[in-house]
């Protein structure tokens, strides 16, 4: 059975995916206790059925994790309905295709500052780091000002969520687990401040939106506002951040498809992140626990088991997409499930569309010839799967 934390199986995981699909249906992993479904028609059913929801298991000792459990459990990723469902209500206006469309000003004119300074890294050491100079500051910069987290704290909210976020992935360490509790949190602190804050003196910003609503005392109470911020601002880059990273390593691979997007980076840009996205998921796998027995795939998943739906697996299955382990940046055929699907569909799928439909053809534009430096460090990591660096020229 697979493990999760081999490196030759993180460094490529589709090979040991491709078996799993072959099995025909989700397969029991005996040492994790939960169901892999790896093919696509699978991993949509879990996503997609009422009866597997998303419940989070507190950690325990209650005083170490106090913080980290209930960024999660009042978090709307966390919720099922109808808590999910007001939450979701109470944020989903902010993030609707027209508000989001209006943003694209604003995203084009980061992009064209990072890629300025880019320019200057160019000039003066002859590379720059396509994630730590552009793919992360740009979805970073985009969440902070939405919900107005101030500029020059923006250098916290990267290793907060990294800290954080390493908990997602099968059998984090000791340090890992206690770098997530600190991280937790000073986190969960400072947006408490900020709530305060935006109180006293309102802005035009989603914190500011949803502290009035928590102080109606209605719909909103002071740890799902928190706890919701927090999901935003990390949600809001990390997947983003790996996203863009891995698809741009994927395409420096690959000379033909390269071209394509030097050639003419706005017409194959729209297909470009869509494949970016089915090609090399940033996210690999997102559990469920049956609330009540449940069919998926030819397999009984009983009340209380759990099944993890695995995207990236998902995307390759050969069966749904045409020539599945190739990357195509010009795919028209394209209904991954990178954003997943159903209530939790993700929130952020139109901005992340918008910024990275924006700063690809940017970047092209501005870099015709970019080229890889190096050969990409990739994180260690399965669950959130992307590069610590990519250094180009
Ligand atoms: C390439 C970028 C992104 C990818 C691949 C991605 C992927 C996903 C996936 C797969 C889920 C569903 C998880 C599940 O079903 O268990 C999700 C949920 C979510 N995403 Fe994203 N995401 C991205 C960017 C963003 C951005 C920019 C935001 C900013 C607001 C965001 C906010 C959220 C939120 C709030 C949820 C929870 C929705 C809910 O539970 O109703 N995401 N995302």
């Amino acid at each position: 059975m697979i493990n999760f934390t081999d490196p030759d199986f993180v460094a490529n995981p589709y090979p040991a995916l491709k078996e799993l699909r072959q099995h025909g249906k989700p397969v029991w992993h005996e040492e994790l206790g939960i169901f892999l479904a790896a093919r696509y028609n699978d991993a949509n059913a879990v996503l997609r059925t009422k009866t597997l929801g998303r419940i989070f298991t507190p950690k325990e000792p209650e005083s170490q994790w106090n913080e980290f459990n209930w960024l999660h459990s009042d978090s709307l990723l966390d919720s099922e309905p109808p808590k999910h469902t007001r939450l979701r209500s109470l944020v989903g206006k902010a993030f609707s295709r027209s508000r989001i469309e209006a943003l694209r000003p604003e995203v084009e004119r980061i992009a064209n500052l990072l890629l300025d300074e880019a320019e200057n890294k160019l000039s003066s050491k002859g590379n720059f780091d396509l994630i730590a100079d552009y793919a992360e500051p740009l979805p970073v910069k985009v969440i902070a000002a939405l919900l107005g987290f101030p500029d020059e704290d923006e250098h916290l909210l990267r290793p907060w969520s990294q800290s954080i976020v390493k908990m997602y992935e099968v059998s984090p360490s000791v340090e890992a687990q206690q770098e997530a509790q600190q991280a937790a949190h000073e986190f969960a602190e400072y947006v408490r401040a900020l709530m305060h804050k935006r109180k006293a003196e309102p802005g035009t910003d989603l914190i500011s939106e949803l502290a009035v609503v928590e102080e109606a005392g209605e719909k909103l109470n002071a740890q799902e506002l928190i706890a919701t911020c927090v999901l935003l601002l990390n949600a809001g880059h990390e997947a983003s951040v790996n996203g863009f990273g891995n698809g741009m390593v994927a395409t420096f691979e690959r000379p033909d498809q390269l071209e394509l997007l030097r050639k003419n980076p706005r017409a194959v840009a729209d297909t470009a992140i869509e494949e970016f996205l089915r090609f090399d998921a940033p996210l690999h796998l997102f559990e469920r626990t049956a609330t009540a027995d449940t069919e998926i795939g030819g397999v009984l998943v009983k009340v209380g088991q759990k099944i993890a739906s695995l995207l990236g697996s998902a995307n390759r299955d050969e069966t749904i997409f045409d020539r599945a382990d190739e990357l195509d940046l010009a795919r028209e055929q394209n209904p991954h499930i990178g954003f997943g699907a159903g209530i939790h569909f993700c929130l952020g799928a139109p901005l992340s569309r918008i910024e990275m439909s924006a700063s690809l053809p940017l970047l092209f534009e501005r870099f015709p010839n970019i080229a890889l430096a190096e050969t990409p460090k990739r994180r260690p990591t399965f669950v959130l799967r992307g590069y610590e660096s990519v250094m180009v020229s």
